[in-house]
């Protein structure tokens, strides 16, 4: 990694004082993204509403997305949730065909599934790929879903429970055979994993900023891909997502040529600021570059936790796993409130304690979490 991991790391105070391995939740804050929210308050308190400055930076979130993404800027919408941004792709398809079958998986965040399945009153037909007697899903069980009545496939990059990742290229040929879709909820990659969306050949991606994109809650994306963006009307709609906003026209819908038809009213300004300071401080480094680090740090925990005889439930394997390590506990809760009297930041999610690591993490986070886990070893499951 290029930049001086040591310099970065003072940028965020949270680190000097935790073993934060939390950022799948929430990440670290740093001082720039602080700043970029102080400053958004003395433009209130000193400007009061500061209208052309407010634009730029939600324009600026649409362009640093864009890069992140590997996308271009009209392809982007800037929205308030990954769950805003997927209710307004479904608000724009027609499930009244034969082709009404929405795929999703075992591994979803649940609005992932959630709003597909508010889709049924509309026609729309769920099914979900299992997992198989190893925990994971492998491609075979999209394999056997996929079909000529198939309209999407929706699903999650890693997986939030349980840390692993999915062959999305791999479901994403399958879905291209069979004429179907792919949406992408990239929230648990995006950040610490390269998510370069023509790369994986997906049509619509969506995450928010709170996580690995070192912004704050309240802002999302939305990648749709160029060619789409003229087929889909979205009926979640608002003044945001017209051609012409201030034509403040009431006698009809005048969608936007570009992906910002997907947005709907006032953005999320202040968050804006957040995720701008944010996204600009992880290109800095490169999701490149973080992917890396993150991989060699996952390898570390994975390798460090069989060595005390914790197996993780994450597959090992560098290509199906992102920037999270599970282990299985007895009560996961627990576990997790014993680690934080030590000041390391963990969460959990069922029975599966989450160490989630992002470019400012460091081996020996990695290896005060392992100790802590011995030390607590009546909690395996
Ligand atoms: C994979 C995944 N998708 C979606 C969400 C929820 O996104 P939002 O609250 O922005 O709708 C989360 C939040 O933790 C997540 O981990």
């Amino acid at each position: 990694m290029q930049a001086d991991v040591t310099a970065l790391r003072n940028e965020f105070p949270v680190l000097a004082r935790k073993t934060y391995l939390n950022s799948g939740s929430y990440c670290a804050l740093a001082n720039d993204v602080k700043r970029a929210i102080d400053s958004y308050m003395d433009d209130r308190l000193l400007i009061g509403a500061n209208w052309d400055v407010w634009v730029t930076k939600n324009e600026a979130v649409r362009n640093l997305m864009a890069t992140v993404l590997r996308a271009n800027p009209d392809e982007i919408a800037v929205t308030a949730s990954a769950s805003a941004g997927i209710n307004a792709v479904a608000s724009a398809l027609n499930f009244g065909h034969r082709r009404n079958k929405v795929i999703v998986s075992d591994f979803e965040f649940p609005t992932n599934a959630q709003i597909w399945h508010a889709q049924e009153p509309r026609g729309a037909r769920v099914v979900h790929a299992s997992r198989a007697a190893d925990g994971y899903i492998p491609l075979e069980r999209f394999e056997k879903l996929i079909d000529e009545e198939t309209l999407l496939v929706a699903v999650t990059h890693v997986c939030f429970r349980n840390g692993a990742k999915l062959d999305i290229p791999g479901i994403a040929r399958l879905a291209r055979a069979k004429g179907a879709r792919v949406l992408l909820d990239c929230y648990q990659a995006i950040g610490a994993v390269t998510v370069d969306v023509r790369a994986l050949d997906v049509d619509f991606a969506v995450g928010g900023m709170l996580k690995y994109l070192l912004g704050t809650a309240g802002i999302g994306f939305l990648y749709v891909k160029s060619e789409l963006i003229a087929s889909l009307t979205p009926t979640h709609s608002g003044w945001f997502a017209q051609a012409d906003i201030a034509a403040m026209d009431i006698t009809a819908n005048r969608p936007s040529p570009t992906a910002r038809r997907f947005e709907a009213g006032t953005p999320p300004v202040v968050n804006c600021y957040a995720a701008e300071a944010g996204l600009k401080l992880l290109l800095s480094v490169g999701t490149e570059a973080i992917e890396r680090r993150v991989q060699q740090l996952t390898k570390r925990c994975i390798d460090r936790l069989e060595d005390i005889g914790w197996p993780s439930v994450t597959p090992p394997q560098d290509d199906r796993r992102g920037p999270m390590v599970c282990v299985k506990s007895t009560n996961s809760a627990a576990l997790c409130a014993k680690l934080m009297e030590r000041d390391i930041v963990t969460s959990h999610r069922d029975d599966n304690l989450r160490a989630m690591f992002h470019f400012y993490n460091t081996d020996e986070d990695t290896d005060a979490f392992v100790a802590a886990m011995a030390d607590n070893r009546a909690q395996l499951a």
